[in-house]
């Protein structure tokens, strides 16, 4: 038996902690696509190589693609899947350093000087030592991602880094290149083991060239309808075959109209599961347009397919399937 693996049982023992298993890295492209979809997580071969080579190499991987085609879903099933803890940093305008790396806990940092000075404690320096410690640190992901684990390092996920500002980007830059974060108060904090890092972007904006540099980076795009179709099937198992085909065709069909935004993966998924509770076994016309709020989010949207432009995509995709047949 390892040292970790031994270390971790005393762990579980010691502190109740929920058992675990650390799992060795994919050794190949193959295992990792299998290894995703042993989570329900179905991935094309290039989606594979990079995780692969991001796992092997140790290096971020940088998810760039609209909104609902999977990114996030990535580093959750990487957690799952490796028996990694998963940290996530939701970022969003204005995250700064004391929401994603540590903050000192003021109020019981005062209450101890309070209790001290009344106890006739008058050593500054002791003090000072004493309300600088890790008992008043809070600590946020970054900081928390850099700390052993039984488990293995932890996944790290960095979510949507194009809501952050450029300073945030810069920040992070620094803590990628040598994963360590320096607290002056206290020193500095180095990972012995690099996390998993995963961020992702919706590119609402051009993220830096020198953050990308740093990481591997693929885009997501949407899947071909032939995936998609695996993908409605395993995540919403009760839509009958014909169904799941209309709605993956549907969706495909859709994208390729001037949107103002395209339904993601998880709108199909959505779409598919409220049509199946709405008990439909075909699409007709009526329905398509009761349920497009499920699809769509923008009125605009919404607007262009309303009267008769959903009857002759229908059309078109029940033809293009007949055909196929
Ligand atoms: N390739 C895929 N295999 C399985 N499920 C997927 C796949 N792509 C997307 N999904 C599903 O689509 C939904 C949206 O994914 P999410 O990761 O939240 O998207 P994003 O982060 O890109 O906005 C999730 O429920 C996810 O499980
Ligand atoms: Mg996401």
């Amino acid at each position: 038996m390892t040292a970790g693996l031994i270390a971790a049982q005393k762990a579980y023992i010691q502190f109740g902690m929920k058992p675990v298993s650390p799992q060795s890295l994919p050794a190949s492209i193959d295992g990792t696509v299998d290894l995703l979809a042993q989570a329900d997580y179905l991935s094309d071969r290039s989606l594979g190589t990079v995780l692969f080579l991001a796992l092997k190499m140790g290096r971020p991987i940088f998810l760039e693609g609209e909104a609902g085609v999977g990114k996030t879903e990535i580093a959750k099933v990487l957690s799952e899947t490796l028996g990694r803890r998963l940290i996530r940093l939701q970022c969003y305008e204005g995250l700064d350093v004391a929401a994603a790396v540590y903050e000192w806990n003021y109020a019981a940092q005062m209450i101890a000087i309070r209790v001290a000075e009344a106890e006739g404690e008058h050593d500054r320096q002791k003090l000072e030592h004493d309300v600088f410690s890790e008992r008043f640190l809070i600590k946020r992901p970054l900081l928390q991602a850099l700390e052993p684990d039984t488990a293995g390092a932890p996944v790290l996920l960095i979510d949507e880094i194009d809501r952050t500002d450029e300073a945030f980007e810069a920040f992070l830059l620094e803590v990628l290149a040598d994963f360590q974060i320096t607290i002056p108060e206290m020193g500095t904090v180095k990972a012995a083991q690099p996390p998993v890092v995963v961020i992702t972007s919706n590119r609402t904006r051009e993220v830096h060239d020198a953050l990308k540099r740093r990481c591997l980076y693929h885009w997501v795009g949407y899947p071909t309808a032939e995936r998609e179709l695996a993908i409605v099937r395993t995540k919403v198992p009760g839509v009958g075959k014909k169904l799941s085909e209309q709605v993956v065709a549907f969706v495909q069909a859709l994208r390729k109209q001037d949107l103002f935004k395209s339904p993601g993966v998880a709108e199909t998924l959505d779409w598919a599961a409220a049509l199946s509770e709405l008990d439909v076994v075909a699409l007709d016309p009526a329905t398509v347009s009761d349920t497009l709020g499920v699809l769509l989010k923008y009125q605009d949207d919404i607007a262009k397919l309303e009267g008769s432009k959903v009857k002759e995509l229908l059309d078109e995709v029940k033809s293009d399937l007949r055909a196929a047949e």
